[in-house]
């Protein structure tokens, strides 16, 4: 019988689904074998060792070295070698390809919203092209949810505090469950969804069917209602930091500690713009803690990563503060 009828597993419908369960299941059987070979050796020992006449009080014996020698390296390389193929395939599940699709996808009392870079929003179905990696990157908007896709075999905390990224790659068109993996309240079990894996030309088509403009655009708008380019112009005279070119750079603090202006850091500049002050710039920018929602902070993000990728104009340094004659005020990033 193949493993994919096996009615325990759902079927396997991702890249690394096979891995897992190949570990899954060799870790079960290890743990089955030497669990029923102790209780028959407890047994024997019970019955041979009983209580007779002959034997009326327990004699100590010392173990033959050998024996003892034997017990400890053997378990000892069977642990080096779960710990090795642990490992191996945790880092596979954790290193995001770079060719990734991104999809942004919002944890909340008790629904999955999905946000497509195109525009499209979802709520708890969620369209995805066949045979392409997927980054899923993850936030809730109230408590701890856990998105879980049982067929891809991968499952990540969706954080009210911070961005998580998990990822698969569907390897089979079709229709899978999701579902929230972690208690999140009365309705928790009602916190479900499909995911819809479709060829890439169906995709498509499915991708140009209405939208409201690219994620980004809509990021752009969002920037520009809270006043952000006020401050972060797109010349180095504003009193915040020239955000382009900034997502995905390395970044000098004013403790003249470095850090990678990721999806985190974004994140944490916007809610708590005091945390990590750029160098040079003073702490003026207020906290946008509780003014900005989920979907507007990934919108924020999505239009900051839009500018990561571009390039500034000769001579102008997105990190550095203006010149002294520029203002001397400046604000956080
Ligand atoms: Cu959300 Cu359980």
């Amino acid at each position: 019988m193949m493993l994919a009828d096996f009615p325990l597993f759902p079927e396997q419908a991702s890249s690394f689904a096979r891995d897992v369960d190949t570990f899954y299941i060799f870790l079960t059987v290890l743990c089955g074998t030497v669990s029923v070979l102790i209780f028959l050796v407890i047994f024997y020992f019970a019955i041979k060792y009983r209580r007779t006449p002959q034997n009326e009080v327990a004699q100590e014996q010392e173990p033959p070295k050998a024996l003892e020698i034997a017990w400890i390296v053997i378990p000892f390389f069977i642990f080096m070698g779960i710990f090795v193929w642990g490992a191996w395939l945790y880092f596979h599940l954790s290193r995001v390809p770079d060719d990734a699709l991104d999809i942004y996808a919002t944890g909340k009392q008790w629904m999955w919203k999905f946000q497509h870079p195109s525009g499209q929003r979802e709520i708890n179905t969620l369209h995805v092209p066949v045979n392409r990696p997927i980054r899923v990157t993850l936030a809730s908007e109230d408590v701890i949810h856990s998105l879980f896709f049982p067929n891809f075999r991968t499952k990540a905390d969706a954080l009210p505090n911070r961005y998580r990224t998990m990822w698969f790659k569907a390897t089979k068109t079709g229709r899978y469950h999701i579902f929230c993996a972690e208690y999140c309240g009365t309705q928790h079990s009602g916190m479900i969804g499909w995911v819809e894996v479709m060829e890439a030309a169906d995709y498509q088509r499915w991708m140009a069917g209405g939208a409201e403009g690219s994620l980004a655009s809509q990021g752009e708008k969002v920037f520009q209602k809270y006043a952000c380019h006020t401050c972060h112009t797109i010349d180095a005279t504003g009193r915040g930091p020239v955000l382009i070119g900034v997502y995905g750079s390395t970044v000098t603090l004013s403790d003249n500690t470095t850090l990678k202006a990721d999806d985190n850091y974004i994140r944490e500049s916007i809610l708590n713009p005091q945390a990590k002050l750029v160098k040079g710039f003073q702490p003026l920018m207020p906290t946008f803690q509780g003014q900005v929602n989920e979907e507007d902070l990934l919108k924020l993000l999505a239009y900051v990563k839009s500018l990561g990728a571009m390039r500034l104009p000769p001579g102008a340094a997105p990190q550095q503060p203006p010149a002294a004659s520029a203002t001397s005020t400046r604000g956080t990033p």
